[in-house]
Formats: structure tokens, C-alpha cells, sequence
């Protein structure tokens, strides 16, 4: 074991003891630029993982939607009309008022057709039947005819649809 010499001795003790080089100015500020950068870098991944997680979802809004002219539906009959979006509605005039319908089969999806004559509607893919009121009279169909919320305005008919869709 070799034991040093008193010169370098002194020499470790002064590097140990030496105070940590100061930053310049400018080192100080590029190195602050630098570390708000990472800062607002993480906390903008942060608020994307954080809508990623829990999506903002537009508020459920009623909309109305016109459908057609009231003089166009007969007593006591139906008649269908076209909606924006490929999507139609059965308006029926009931004893009791207007009722809306889709005129999608609840069975397999066909599109069922108002029979004046029996005041029912047929469905033509495996003879499902439905009254008036949506209600199934026979057939495979398990369930009713979804209804749509309607609204009279004006002599005009609208059916009145939930969306999400954001205001533009
Ligand atoms: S699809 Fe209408 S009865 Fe089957």
C-alpha cells in the first residue's frame, strides 16, 4: 500500500471542496425555457390522456324536425314520411290524437305498410301485423313499433328527435 504524498492530498481536498460552477444568465434562462417546455409538454399529453379516459360528450338536446303538412295525414289513416338522414316516420291520426311511428318491422327490420282498409300495418317480409297504435295484432314481431315524440306547428308536422350533435 502506497500512501501519498502530502501535495497530492491537498490536491482531492481542494477539487472535493471546490463550489458547484455558477450558471450564467443566459444558461439560467435557456435552462428555464427549457424545463416550462417539459412542463406544458406533459401537461398537454396529461389533458389528452384525460379526454382520452373520459371523453367529452355533447349534452342530449331535442330537436324538431319537420316531417310534413297535418293536412296530409287522413282521419283515422296514415301516411309516411321522409326524414333527413334516410330515416322515415308513420304518422297516424288515432281516436286519440296523432301518433308517430317508425316504420321499421321490430321483427327483422322491414318496412311495414298501412293498410287503410284493416287500419293496420302489414309487414310484407313474414305478414307481422300491427294496429293503429303500433301495438302487434300477430306475426313474429315480439315488441311494438318504436313510437316518435311528434309536435304540431303551424299546419305542420315535426318529430321531435334526441341528438348530440354540437351547436354550429
Ligand atoms: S321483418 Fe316484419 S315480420 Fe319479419
Amino acid at each position: 500500500m502506497t500512501i501519498p504524498h502530502q501535495h497530492e492530498q491537498s490536491t482531492r481536498h481542494e477539487i472535493a471542496a471546490a463550489p458547484p460552477p455558477r450558471q450564467t444568465r443566459r444558461e439560467f434562462a435557456a435552462d428555464l425555457v427549457m424545463k416550462l417546455g417539459a412542463m406544458l409538454g406533459i401537461g398537454g399529453l396529461a389533458v389528452r390522456f384525460g379526454s382520452f379516459l373520459i371523453p367529452v360528450v355533447p349534452p342530449l338536446k331535442m330537436v324538431e324536425i319537420p316531417a310534413g303538412k297535418l293536412s296530409a295525414i287522413p282521419k283515422l289513416g296514415a301516411t309516411m314520411f321522409n326524414l333527413p338522414g334516410n330515416k322515415r316516420v308513420v304518422v297516424v291520426d288515432t281516436e286519440k290524437g296523432l301518433r308517430g311511428f317508425s316504420p321499421v318491422c321490430t321483427h327483422l327490420g322491414c318496412i311495414v305498410r298501412w293498410h287503410g282498409d284493416k287500419k293496420q300495418f302489414i309487414c310484407p317480409c313474414h305478414k307481422g301485423t300491427f294496429d293503429m297504435n303500433g301495438r302487434v295484432v300477430s306475426g313474429p314481431p315480439q315488441r311494438p313499433l318504436d313510437e316518435m315524440k311528434l309536435t304540431v306547428k303551424g299546419g305542420d308536422v315535426l318529430v321531435v328527435v334526441p341528438t348530440r350533435e354540437e351547436a354550429t
